[in-house]
């Protein structure tokens, strides 16, 4: 059911990930995945180009992607979702956007960090400002730092980005956690966006828990939702904004067109049959990703914790951070272990360029790594890509 994708076929498939790597450079830096489409949400898309679904996607909210996402989400993480309040956008990112725009005041915005990177800007082209509330490198579990979330607020911070599961922190939050940022948000009359994208593909018996699941979220929070990084359809352009209050609804849907209209009914397609034919494609990759891992790499190093991929539930730390010693072709590091989106690996503290330069040598990706010193980088390939990462170096 899952297929992996020849070196040629991802070459011509991803043309970003692959497409744009030297031919002698593994690339494992776009958090895409090197398996083929399933085959549910392929069929769907040859069908829909065989009627010639080119055209504008319907201007609907709710509807037949409210219904699909409503179900998906009460089968894959028990959270009930109003379909009506499921409002389509062009993908995540846009989504994080618009729900700034529109909901939050004025003041700064809160980024947990090291952080999605092209997400480090949000706040600026919404003209806010953006405040860093960054993860002790050294720190035993990756945690949000709530005394510190509430002095930003204190100092006039007015929203907070979550990312749930974090990427690239590789942690899904606990029930407990959110209830404290929620806490801290309340206090202070805050706001919170919460970008889910990651969430149907924690593995390891975790569970997702949506920050909208938490009572007394729904008057400050919207979800930010996507089929796209669990079904590699990102270039399909649609994700969704979930509310869970009819003020904030009202808010978003009540905006000029201008602000919101650009996603594909491709897009919409592809989301419908993820969530709704998907659910026995997904076991199958997240079982596959899990039982294919490697309990060692090839030199017999146990995997360093730190190193784990995947946003997983809570994993013991089990060693040191890996330090990537890349080089070329594909470079790898000890522990730099197999992951299904997001294997992180520490880099070495350095000048900023050298970082960048040992990045893209490892990743082919382009320069302009904004990881804060000491902080990890991510891996962004599945399991093969990483197997064969190490592999280059045993
Ligand atoms: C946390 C997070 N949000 C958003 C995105 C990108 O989503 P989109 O392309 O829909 O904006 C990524 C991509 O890896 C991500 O890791």
């Amino acid at each position: 059911m899952i297929r992996d994708l020849t070196d040629d076929e991802a070459r011509r498939a991803l043309v970003l990930k692959w497409g744009m790597a030297d031919a002698d450079v593994l690339p494992a830096w776009v958090a895409e995945m090197d398996y083929a489409l399933a085959p549910p949400v392929a069929e769907a898309l040859t069908e829909a180009i065989a009627i010639g679904m080119t055209g504008y996607p319907r201007f609907e909210m709710g509807g037949e992607l409210g219904q699909a996402y409503a179900g998906f989400a009460r089968r894959q993480f028990g959270h009930e979702v109003d379909p009506e309040r499921v409002i389509p956008v062009v993908d995540v990112t846009a989504g994080v956007r618009v729900a700034l725009d529109v909901l939050s005041d004025p003041g700064p915005m809160v980024m947990p960090g090291p952080a999605y990177a092209p997400q480090l800007d949000v706040a600026q082209v919404t003209g806010r400002e953006r405040v860093d509330l960054l993860l002790d490198p050294d720190a035993e579990r990756a945690e949000l730092d709530l005394d510190r979330l509430d002095a930003l607020f204190a100092q006039g911070a007015r929203t907070l980005l979550l990312t749930q599961p974090h990427n690239p922190w590789g942690r899904v939050f606990t029930r407990q956690e959110l209830e404290g940022v929620r806490d801290v948000v309340v206090r202070h009359g805050a706001r919170v966006i919460s970008d889910e994208i990651h969430a149907p593909l924690v593995l390891g018996g975790g569970t997702h828990v949506s920050y909208l699941d938490i009572d007394g979220t729904a008057d400050h929070a919207v979800a930010v939702v996507a089929a796209s990084k669990a079904f590699n359809t990102a270039g399909l352009r649609c994700a969704q904004i979930i509310s869970a209050d009819a003020e904030t609804h009202r808010r978003l849907v009540d905006v000029p067109m201008v602000r919101n209209d650009s996603w594909s009914p491709l897009g919409v397609v592809a989301a419908i049959a993820a969530y709704t034919q998907g659910d026995a494609w997904l076991d199958a990759l997240r079982a596959a990703d899990l039982a294919a891992r490697p309990a060692r790499d090839p030199a017999g190093r146990a995997p360093a914790g730190r190193a784990d991929a995947t946003a997983r539930g809570d994993v013991p730390r089990q060693g040191r951070p890996a330090r990537l010693r890349p080089r070329r072709p594909g470079g790898g590091g000890e522990g730099a272990r197999a992951g299904l989106g997001l294997a992180r690996a520490r880099l070495p503290a350095g000048p900023r360029r050298t970082r960048a330069r040992q990045h893209r040598d490892l990743a082919g990706a382009p320069d302009g790594d904004r990881s804060p010193p000491g902080h990890l980088a991510n891996l962004a390939s599945p399991r093969r890509g990483h197997r064969r990462l190490l592999d280059s170096r045993a």
